[in-house]
């Protein structure tokens, strides 16, 4: 008898721990890359205050797809970058940076005979669209990209080689975004006629969706796009809350049904696009990687140049 409840505690211990320590992933922005210090800090900091594996995925050569890979074909690398990684076979997290929310709701919603997906923390993602892309910058591929940002956005053209063009939506110009945007009309459910119930099954039963908003964005057109509030159609104002969009009150990807039973977080916090500081960081990040009970504190874990994997090692010893 004795026996049998010790055993009983040991199986209970060895599932606790299991559960609460899944990996996670790291999905980065546009025009940045896993080696970039952005994106390996932030994976490398996550990692050392929550003691728990991360990896940060690639798509492709990273920069450069970032921009012209389009969002389904990125959405399919990770896809299956995700099946294949042995480590997430009992369930992942993800974080998700700008660019990056739009591939992880494609691998929530989308990805058939993926491994399930825990928690899902947003930060400034571009959840209902964004209105404005900001133009790339200097460099030879910029031209390319800016070249692109400043012709028909919804022409089948430049849908196949731009990948922000998938979530641009002007709300001013919504007949040709339904008619033309490939990506994001169809991850938000948003084609009357071309709903699917799958895509809502499955975002509706993440545990936790963290949104979290940062207050000085300047990149994100309207910056409550984090939170999935957007413009109504046909104008620019006013923004409104998610509580108000279509999209929530007719719920088309469960976001309603999440938000009623209190699993998803809208939090704003100071900072420009993504400058998540290491204090809220831990406050509204780690707690979704951990589970609470294991939380320990901050403990740098570097002994070689290298403390993470790669995907590509992860890949090879599988
Ligand atoms: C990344 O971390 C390194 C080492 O801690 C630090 O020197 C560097 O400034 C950090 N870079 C960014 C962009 O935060
Ligand atoms: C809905 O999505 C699922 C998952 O991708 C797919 O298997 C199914 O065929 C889709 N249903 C319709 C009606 O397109």
């Amino acid at each position: 008898m004795e026996g049998r409840i010790e055993m009983a505690v040991v199986i209970f211990l060895i599932s606790a721990s299991i559960a609460s320590s899944i990996p996670f992933i790291v999905l980065h922005g546009i025009n940045d890359q896993c080696k970039n210090e952005g994106p390996a800090n932030f994976t490398r900091l996550l990692s050392g205050y929550s003691g728990i594996q991360g990896y940060c995925l690639e798509i492709g050569d990273g920069t450069i797809d970032s921009w012209f890979k389009t969002m389904q074909e990125q959405t399919d690398i990770v896809c299956q970058k995700v099946k294949e990684m042995k480590e997430l076979r009992g369930g992942y997290n993800i974080v998700g940076l700008s660019q990056g929310n739009i591939i992880a709701r494609g691998i929530i919603e989308l990805c058939d005979g993926g491994p399930p997906v825990n928690n899902y923390i947003s930060l400034a993602g571009p959840h209902a669209g964004t209105a404005s892309v900001p133009l790339c910058g200097t460099g030879v591929f910029c031209k390319v990209a800016d070249a692109l940002i400043k012709s028909e956005i919804y022409s089948d053209y430049v849908q196949a080689h731009l990948a922000p063009s998938g979530y641009l939506k002007i709300p001013t110009d919504i007949p040709a975004y339904m008619q033309g945007c490939r990506f994001l009309p169809k991850l938000n459910n948003e084609r009357p006629n071309e709903r699917n119930s799958t895509y809502k099954e499955r975002f509706s039963s993440l545990k936790t969706l963290v949104l979290i908003m940062f207050e000085q964005d300047t990149v994100l057109i309207p910056r409550e796009t984090s939170w999935f509030g957007y413009y109504p159609n046909g104008a620019f104002s006013p923004v409104l809350p998610p509580q108000q969009t279509p999209l929530y009150t007719e719920d088309w990807i469960g976001l309603k049904t999440l938000d009623e039973a209190g699993r998803v977080k809208f939090l704003s916090v100071p900072g420009k696009h993504i400058g998540i500081s290491d204090s809220d960081m831990q406050k509204h990040v780690v707690p979704y990687l951990v589970d609470d009970a294991l939380w320990k504190p901050y403990q740098e874990t570097t002994s070689s140049g290298s403390p993470f994997p790669s995907v590509e090692d992860v890949m090879d010893r599988t």
